[in-house]
């Protein structure tokens, strides 16, 4: 395999190279072979290329690179977001022109309480936290549709459009829905939407999810609105099997998501086209302020290149690596957050590859 790795901003480079050392202990030990090339995208190299730190002046990713990416195997990602860059800039300019120009329409985000993990749930345990959540990746809110008009005066209007394709919708539905059959779990797919609002935009979501359910007689479908969503995943998780949802919803749930199973520490996501380059990224971002200090939780990105394995068709090396994650969690770790970990980002990636 050829894995293109972008270590990207703050953190990114420390957990990635986590990650890296357990590929390397995972292939020696299932045997099979594999390249990486690093690939020097951030806000450092922007800011030093001259780019203004308050306006996207010059690409931070450029379309040579992008279409060299879309030659790898897979692609390995760190964290995007510099203290020095406004919101919005890296974020447009390099994970989403990532995820729209690669098609990765799919953001598949496990949420899974291992076991020996604190949840801040009152009473929930390991077997009742574990779902997963297909996040639309390329529509939506996320389009960068609408503008702005009479900027700065009282009279500005600012429109921002949630771009919804019965194609774009269909394709994540299937997905989900195809997972949900593979799942050892009780066969429910729940769409999470807010229908009773978006009449026009959820009304498609739902006629396609009811559609598309007949084809998949085994599967119970199931409907939640966003905000009783929210309430669910806090009160009753358990509930949870198989979750389809929008991009902007999608990217709200799956934070909580990240929190209910343990925090930032040790969320994985993966940026999915099933017919073309995937990325994989741990949830959380750069941590400015742990950057540097060898303190910051390698596990999400360590779980990230577990699903990544497991993309590739290396199951059992995923296997392998997420049993190793689990061992460690419930033995030697004191807690998931950084620098309270009782040891430091490369001592962790060690255990990992030592349960390896
Ligand atoms: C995520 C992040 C991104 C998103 C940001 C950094 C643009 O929050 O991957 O969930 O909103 O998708
Ligand atoms: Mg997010």
């Amino acid at each position: 395999m050829r894995i293109a790795v972008i270590g990207g901003d703050g953190t990114g480079p420390e957990v990635v190279a986590e990650g890296l050392k357990v590929l390397q202990s995972a292939a020696e030990k299932v045997g099979f072979e594999y390249t990486t090339q690093d690939f020097d995208v951030s806000g450092d190299r922007y800011l030093a290329a001259g780019g203004d730190p308050n306006a996207a002046s010059i690409p931070i990713i450029s379309d040579e690179e992008i279409a060299e990416l879309a030659t790898f195997d897979a692609i390995y990602l760190g964290a995007v977001g510099h203290p020095d860059v406004a919101p919005g800039i890296l974020e447009k300019g390099l994970l989403l022109k990532a995820r729209f120009e690669l098609d990765q329409y799919i953001n598949l985000r496990p949420v899974t309480l291992y076991p020996g993990v604190e949840t801040p749930l009152a009473g929930k345990r390991s077997e009742d936290i574990d779902f997963v959540v297909v996040r639309e990746n390329t529509e939506g809110l996320y389009t960068g549709m609408g503008g702005v008009q009479y900027k700065g005066t009282p009279n500005e209007v600012a429109t921002q459009i949630m771009c919804n394709t019965r194609m774009g919708a269909e394709r994540a539905i299937r997905y989900a829905m195809d997972l949900c059959m593979r799942r050892d779990d009780k066969k429910q797919i729940t769409l999470v939407g807010k229908t009773n609002v978006l009449t026009y935009a959820h009304d498609l979501w739902f006629r396609a999810f009811m559609e598309i359910g007949e084809e998949y007689p085994e599967l119970t479908k199931d409907y939640n609105h966003v905000d009783a969503c929210c309430m669910w995943f806090v009160k009753n998780p358990e509930y949870y099997d198989t979750i389809v949802v929008c991009n902007m919803f999608g990217d709200i749930i799956t934070d909580l998501g990240a929190m209910i199973q343990g925090g930032m520490g040790i969320a994985a996501g993966g940026n999915i086209n099933p017919q073309g380059v995937s990325m994989f990224e741990p949830i959380g971002g750069s941590a400015p302020k742990y950057t540097g200090k060898n303190v910051i939780n390698p596990l999400a990105a360590i779980c990230a290149m577990g699903m990544m394995l497991d993309t590739l068709g290396e199951e059992q090396a995923a296997k392998a690596v997420e049993q190793a994650v689990i061992t460690l969690c419930n033995s030697k770790l004191k807690n998931l957050g950084a620098g309270r970990m009782g040891y430091s980002t490369t001592e962790v990636g060690d255990l990992v590859v030592a349960g390896l």
